[in-house]
């Protein structure tokens, strides 16, 4: 593959810009094997993408054909590219993975499901759109585990009703919960396999309480991980993506 191409699939720019950047001697490339980075001028350079790691103006970008991210989502942003009153979660992103192009039916990087502007927590990104499809169907019943704080003191009924089912507004089939702890008097941990809109906010309104906080700690078989700060994003592990199938 042309360096200038490989370059233009990471979302560095258009051809000519990824081109330009090349030809200014912007651009090291080596192997994730170790090597030193090597400067190449030659923006029509062949080389095979596979574990290869670019250094565009000074940082580091490994070659990724799609790309697959978990970033900690913090509290007042919107999980929208037109955000209303908080920033997006997208400017929490350097600007390559945004400006990746269509590859498979999405461009750019997207949030794979929403979450609330005050919740917190583990959300995946990817610009795969199979992926998006999969892990957003209702027939592959993922399951996202919440940790959620109360307004008022949590009792055995609540629980119960939350695991039994509830109707919501919107649906006379009622939805359970797949898992609900207590962790203390205004604390539960709670696992849910559909997505429905404010979930599980809806679904502690149903049983007479109120969420105030909202904290998404894991998505399938994959937790937040303790070293990722509110704000941060990083690529997915190859074995991360596989604690994440159906
Ligand atoms: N349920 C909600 O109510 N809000 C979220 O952000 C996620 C699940």
């Amino acid at each position: 593959m042309q360096l200038q191409d490989i370059l233009y699939s990471q979302g560095f720019g258009t051809r000519r810009v990824c081109a330009g950047l090349i030809q200014q001697g912007l651009v090291q490339v080596y192997q994730e094997s170790g090597a030193m980075p090597v400067l190449v001028h030659d923006s029509a350079a062949e080389l095979s993408p596979a574990g290869l790691r670019i250094r565009v103006q000074g940082v580091d970008w490994p070659y990724h054909r799609l790309a697959y991210l978990m970033l900690h989502k913090p509290g007042a942003t919107e999980c929208s590219h037109r955000p209303s009153t908080y920033p997006s979660i997208y400017s929490l992103l350097p600007s390559a993975l945004r400006l990746r192009p269509q590859k498979s039916a999405v461009q750019g990087v997207q949030a794979v499901g929403r979450l609330d502007q005050d919740t917190t927590g583990l959300l995946l990104l990817t610009d795969d759109g199979q992926f998006i499809h999969r892990m957003s169907s209702p027939r592959h019943h993922i399951p996202k585990v919440y940790e959620v704080g109360v307004r008022h003191p949590l009792d055995a009924g609540q629980l119960s009703r939350l695991l039994a089912g509830v109707v919501l507004d919107d649906d006379p089939a009622p939805v359970r919960a797949a898992a609900c702890e207590a962790l203390n008097e205004h604390q539960l941990r709670l696992t849910l396999t559909q997505g429905k809109y404010h979930q599980v906010k809806r679904m502690l309104a149903a049983v007479g309480n109120r969420v105030e906080t909202l904290h998404r700690s894991q998505i399938g078989g994959l937790s937040l991980p303790d070293d990722l700060p509110p704000g941060a994003w990083r690529w997915l592990r190859p074995a991360e993506l596989g604690l994440l199938q159906p």
